[in-house]
């Protein structure tokens, strides 16, 4: 009965779990309008030209894309960048710069299923356009920063790896390589954590064997982890552009540290990113203890406005994933349990008592009460173990006899104690026994 079945890899939301997705994004969301961030959405269905030789070979690979019933070949985003691209450079003389946006969306990659990726996921991006210098990125790492942090998870629990294509390419450029080898470089040294040497096949077979000595530079380069390491490293190569860069640095690390975000911030030259858009400072958080697959990427891509026909525009931005977050959540117990509970149940008699007690229910609601009842006439007796299980922390009590008196009974299903109140006075009893506690 395939049909009756979800896609490899796709995922429902039964209300448990679519209460923690949703506590998930409301923090989020909070936390990014905190930052001056202002929020958009878009279409999830994009012209597929819109990702190709833009996004990467890797998420070209892993399309959703098909042909239309207008012969247009249309794709499954896989990612906001290019969309937000579009919309910012649509309309950037009447945004106010710097521009930042963040969005909540979901996404469609068809990957290899694994432990934290799915084909379906959904991501929160914050994006900055219009701010070429790294104060961009010190406003983006501490969103991201915060956007984990205001879960509870701390230092020990996750960190930030930063790293720098311009330093890659000024490097591997002095070291005398061309543009298409560099990039080839940083193909494999994307896939070296994971592959080893493996991931030089792909150079190798395009440009031949990297050169011993040159390798041996590249895989040491890989391996700097500090901002004095990378001075020492650099200080013997002659590059125009190197002091300038090693400016940026000191200014992004100086920022973040004055903000008291040092903790979380591991130098790692090691990061590159897949994506193929990136031009300047990249970062990627991962889990302290290194059992996930990454928890967010980003980095600046001051070309790719311009690539898809917008003006030349300096564009730098992140997005956290919703799984690998989510079981890092519930390995370190900081996701809550949810219970949806009513705040009042109401426990019903005859037909004359469920008549009267159907205006205060709808008035109850109407006044922002969550209210419950049994939809069908039960027998009396069960209705408390309803009101019970229910999670309510009230039951109003509608009984045929205290109805016919004008009377209601109230129980506090805490501490089971109960009065009798008029049913003129149930609203305004309600009412105070919430706003006291
Ligand atoms: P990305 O590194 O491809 O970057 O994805 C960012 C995050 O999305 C990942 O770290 C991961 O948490 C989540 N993610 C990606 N693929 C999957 C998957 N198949 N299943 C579950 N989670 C996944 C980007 O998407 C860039 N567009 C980010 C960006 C925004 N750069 C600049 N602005």
């Amino acid at each position: 009965m395939a049909t009756f079945q979800t896609l490899p890899g796709f995922r429902e939301f039964y209300p448990d779990d679519l209460a923690r997705r949703k506590h998930i994004f409301d923090l989020w969301r909070r936390t990014a309008h905190h930052f001056g961030f202002v929020e958009y959405d878009a279409p999830v269905l994009e012209p597929l030209e819109l990702y190709k030789a833009k996004s990467g070979d890797e998420i070209e690979a892993q399309l959703f894309s098909f042909t239309d019933k207008g012969g247009r070949e249309v794709a499954l985003r896989p990612e906001m960048t290019p969309t937000v691209c579009r919309l910012v450079g649509a309309r950037i003389n009447a945004l106010k710069r710097p521009v930042k946006w963040f969005s909540i969306a979901e996404f469609y990659r068809y990957e290899r299923m694994q432990k934290g990726r799915g084909r379906c996921f959904f991501q929160l991006n914050a994006d900055i356009f219009g701010e070429p210098g790294p104060e961009a990125e010190i406003e983006l790492v501490a969103l991201l920063i915060q956007c984990l942090a205001s879960f509870g998870l701390t230092e020990q629990d996750f960190y930030i790896r930063l790293s720098d294509r311009n330093l890659w390419f000024y490097y591997l450029e002095a070291l005398g390589l061309d543009e298409a080898r560099i990039r080839g470089v940083l193909g494999a040294v994307d896939r070296y954590e994971k592959y080893g040497d493996e991931a030089f096949k792909a150079y190798t077979e395009q440009f031949g064997e990297l050169d011993a000595s040159l390798k041996a530079k590249v895989l040491a380069f890989l391996e700097i982890k500090s901002i004095e390491a990378l001075e020492a490293t650099l200080a013997a190569v002659g590059h125009a552009k190197l002091g300038a860069r090693l400016a940026d640095w000191r200014k992004l690390l100086g920022g973040l540290d004055a903000m008291g975000l040092t903790k979380f911030i591991a130098v790692d030259l090691g990061v590159v990113r897949g994506l193929a858009y990136y031009t300047g400072f990249v970062f990627e958080a991962f889990d302290r203890k290194g059992e996930l697959r990454a928890l967010a990427g980003g980095g600046r891509y001051d070309d790719l406005v311009e690539k898809l026909g917008g003006p030349a525009l300096p564009a730098v931005g992140f997005a956290i994933g919703d799984m690998t977050f989510a079981l890092l959540l519930e390995q370190r117990g900081l996701m809550p349990n949810f219970i949806q509970a009513p705040d009042v149940y109401c426990v019903i008699g005859g037909e004359a008592a469920r008549r009267a007690a159907f205006g205060d229910i709808h008035a109850l609601r109407a006044a922002g009460r969550r209210v419950d009842y049994p939809l069908k006439e039960v027998a009396f007796g069960k209705q408390f173990k309803l009101a019970a299980d229910s999670g309510a922390k009230l039951a109003l009590i509608y009984g045929d006899d205290e109805v016919a008196q004008g009377k209601v009974k109230i129980r506090d299903l805490t501490d089971r104690t109960e009065h009798e109140v008029a049913r003129g006075d149930v609203l305004a009893v309600v009412r105070d026994f919430f706003s006291a506690g």
